[in-house]
């Protein structure tokens, strides 16, 4: 089975793993003979052609170690509404997908390998429904896909913020302050809760759980009285205190899909400040999170995601994502992924945990 052409592209925030996969897919897809061609920048390599690279076995060696995407991503580039700035300065959206598939079909590709979030597996999937075979890949540190166990990127983000969290414990407990970390998750927070019960934390805010910021004032005053003068706090980005909404810095650049979150942890440290008079500090680990090398787990992962991958091609097996289902990897439909934001269950075992812990969760 010779000849094949497939190209892949990256798309949305970049997640430690990406090369991984890149790589897996381009030395799986040689042992088949087949050749692979990055698309940079999203979907802009399949507008602008000559932004596309061959990747040979030669030049993807070993990358797996590295954090980012060597063929380049972006968030505000979904050709379906792709922004452009008009005579008069405004910027206008405009749909240029007939021209990605056109260049698609021109290039003599056999399938798109589309590594993202939910985003970017939108697009992968109205791509497919204009006869586009297309391949999705889970990636995002956020963890929020369904179908799928785990996205590739998390477990590194996790780490990060664990470490960092660490890091705080001696610097607060010196000062006798409350430190509170914001850290990124969008409207899930599987990193803040997986890593502030890792990391030791006394209060963990997620989306899922409304906070009364009495209570969390209250569980920190309560361990004053137990000789313990300071506390960590972590907030997801989207948590929200009850009755209130999530707290963003707007909409970000043109094009972006997304409202660009940020700002809960310096609004929850100043309430703490004024509602306790405890010396208090905030601070963003913001993309951090998503800098350097995978850990292991991602390393791995990701390279699974991206061999499976190109056994779906071989198997034909398009419109689907790749998804971990341990010990197996397996074939979703795309259309039951996207749209679908998977939350952390509020009945789920690490919540449980954190309850049991005398974790105070905001509620
Ligand atoms: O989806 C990944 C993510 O890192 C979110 O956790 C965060 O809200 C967002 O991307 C940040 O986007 P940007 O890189 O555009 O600032």
């Amino acid at each position: 089975m010779g000849g094949k052409k497939i190209a892949i592209n990256t798309g949305g925030g970049d997640a430690p793993g990406l090369n991984a996969v890149i790589e897996a897919v381009v030395m799986s897809a040689d042992r088949r003979n087949w050749e692979v061609y990055g698309i940079k920048n999203g979907y802009a390599g399949l507008l602008n052609t000559n932004e596309i690279v061959r990747l040979t076995p030669e030049s993807v060696r070993g990358i797996s170690i590295m954090g980012g995407t060597i063929i380049g991503t972006t968030n505000r580039g979904n050709p379906f509404k792709m922004p452009v700035t008009s005579v008069t300065g405004e910027t206008e959206f405009r749909d240029v997908s007939d021209k990605v598939v056109e260049n698609f079909r021109r290039l003599g590709f056999d399938c798109l390998i589309a590594l993202g979030g939910d985003g970017s597996l939108k697009i992968a999937y109205d791509f497919f429904k204009k006869g586009m075979p297309v391949i999705g890949v889970p990636k995002t540190i956020d963890n929020d896909l369904g179908g799928t166990v785990i996205t590739f990127g998390f477990d590194t983000a996790v780490s990060i913020a664990t470490e960092a969290i660490d890091r705080l414990h001696s610097t607060a407990r010196s000062h006798d302050r409350v430190m509170v970390v914001e850290v990124m998750g969008r409207h899930a927070g599987w990193i803040a809760l997986n890593s502030g019960l890792s990391g030791g934390a006394d209060v963990i805010l997620i989306p899922e759980i409304p906070f009364d910021i009495d209570k969390v004032c209250k569980h920190i005053m309560a361990n004053e009285l137990h000789g313990r003068h300071y506390a960590i706090v972590v907030a997801g980005e989207g948590a929200a205190p009850v009755g209130g909404t999530e707290i963003a810095k707007g909409k970000g650049e043109a094009g972006r899909q997304e409202l660009l979150l940020g700002g809960v942890g310096e609004y929850v440290a100043k309430e703490i400040s004024s509602r306790t008079g405890k010396d208090t500090r905030s601070l963003v680990l913001g993309h951090l999170q998503r800098g350097g090398s995978p850990t292991t787990f991602d390393r791995l992962v990701s390279l699974r995601f991206g061999a499976a991958a190109v056994r779906m091609i071989e198997m034909k097996n398009f419109g689907k994502m790749v998804a971990l289902d341990p010990p197996e990897m397996k074939a979703v439909p795309l259309e039951d992924v996207i749209g679908k934001i998977r939350k952390v269950p509020l009945n789920s075992d690490n919540i449980q945990t954190a309850r049991e812990m005398g974790v105070c969760l905001g509620d």
